[in-house]
């Protein structure tokens, strides 16, 4: 309350809500229709007819490839995917038991060290670091995972797509061709949103000319928040609680009068549903029985239905990625490292829009502390 009081006087937008920071080419998102936008291409067509590898050269080079665009494309990224031999020794030496969040966070950092060509600052080489850095993504997070479970990590295959082969160095094995066609469309849905927070701290970042790998480290540290990139692993938890205790309706009341949040409900920008997720619910629908742990979405269908009866909020992407991903056999403590993996395309763009046209981002704040304070030597201090 006393925040709010604040905001009123000082004109302070709580959350930088509505405000406007940047201009982009990127992601737009049209909260009151429920509509997103990739460079002006519906985000739904994207998923629906086009592939993760389309959307992220679509977010790099401003539009789409052509066959012989794609192919060169794909090709540049499968040969990318490969972890430099010191970054794995890295990972299999991480003291402790880091999340894949951390580990994810840790690598990529640790990717400015064996940076190819570190004094080129050029367009080129940045473009090509972007690349480098969204094709190992995935290979961090499924090394990592399988090191964690006591297995060695596989080589990644340029012999499959970007999502295909997440899978399969994960599970061993390459996808069905609906499993691949499913993590596909979740990653791309989840390719690219402007100025959400882990974005807004990649063009912080960037603003100051400092690298790519910050940018992204950033980015990470940003989206590893239960508020932002973690609500879908809180999403399946809940998904899992609820089908032991049966009973949606005491849940959904019991969070709600608590004041507890709902995870994968809400958004600062959507005031309706979020598109992602009302295609996801149907391509996951129109699934049904075809692909393991659909008996999810029925859950998460009904647990929608209570939670808009009690305090009409909208699901967002992150409520039906989860039951997706888990029934693609990903561990709900990876969902998070995923959605970076699919972020990776946008923060990617972003910081290349923010280098093509920069300004420092310099925001201020107004001061509402107390004001000239007498200093006392600490001996005379009571
Ligand atoms: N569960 C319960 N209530 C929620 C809610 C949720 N998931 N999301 C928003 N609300 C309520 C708030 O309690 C508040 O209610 P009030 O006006 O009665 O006090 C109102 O909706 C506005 O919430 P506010 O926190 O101001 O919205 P925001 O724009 O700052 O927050 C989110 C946006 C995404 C952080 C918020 O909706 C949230 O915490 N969602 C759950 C986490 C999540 O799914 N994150 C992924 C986002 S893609």
């Amino acid at each position: 309350m006393a925040n709010e009081a604040n905001e009123q006087e000082t004109g302070v937008q709580r959350g930088m809500a509505d405000v406007v920071a940047a201009s982009t080419r990127l992601g737009n998102i049209d909260g009151i229709q429920g509509k997103l936008w990739y460079c002006g291409y519906d985000v739904i067509d994207l998923a629906q007819y086009g592939s993760y590898e389309e959307t992220v050269y679509l977010l790099l080079h401003s539009k789409l490839p052509t066959i012989q665009q794609r192919d060169t494309f794909e090709r540049e990224l499968g040969r990318y995917r490969r972890m430099n031999p010191g970054l794995l020794r890295l990972l299999c030496n991480l003291p402790g038991a880091p999340t894949p969040m951390e580990a994810l966070r840790t690598v990529v950092s640790a990717m400015s060290a064996v940076d190819p060509s570190p004094m080129d600052k050029s367009r080129q080489a940045n473009l090509r670091r972007a690349m480098r850095i969204i094709a190992q993504m995935p290979t961090i997070v499924a090394a990592h995972w399988r090191l964690r479970q006591g297995e060695e990590p596989l080589s990644p295959t340029e012999e499959l797509g970007h999502a295909a082969n997440f899978f399969y160095m994960l599970h061993g094995h390459a996808p069905a061709e609906v499993e691949g066609s499913i993590l596909d469309m979740c990653l791309t849905l989840m390719a690219e949103h402007e100025l959400n927070a882990s974005t807004f701290a990649v063009r912080v970042v960037a603003s100051t000319l400092s690298d790519l790998y910050a940018a992204f480290t950033a980015g990470l540290g940003a989206l590893n928040g239960p508020l932002h990139g973690a609500a879908n692993t809180e999403v399946m938890k809940m998904l899992l609680e609820v089908e032991q205790t049966n009973n949606i309706d005491g849940f959904v009341r019991g969070a709600l009068t608590a004041g507890r949040r709902i995870m994968g409900f809400g958004h600062r920008v959507y005031k309706t549903a979020d598109p992602r997720a009302t295609f996801l619910r149907e391509v996951l629908s129109e699934l049904d029985g075809r692909l393991p742990g659909v008996h999810w979405l029925r859950l998460a269908e009904q647990i929608q239905d209570t939670v808009f009866k009690y305090k009409e909020l909208y699901p967002n992407v992150d409520f039906y990625a989860a039951p997706a991903l888990y029934g693609l056999g990903f561990p709900m403590e990876m969902f998070t490292a995923i959605f970076a993996c699919a972020r990776a395309a946008g923060w990617g763009a972003h910081v290349l829009e923010q280098y093509d046209d920069n300004r420092l981002i310099r925001p201020t704040t107004s001061y509402v502390g107390e004001i000239g304070r007498v200093y006392v030597p600490i001996a005379k201090r009571g």
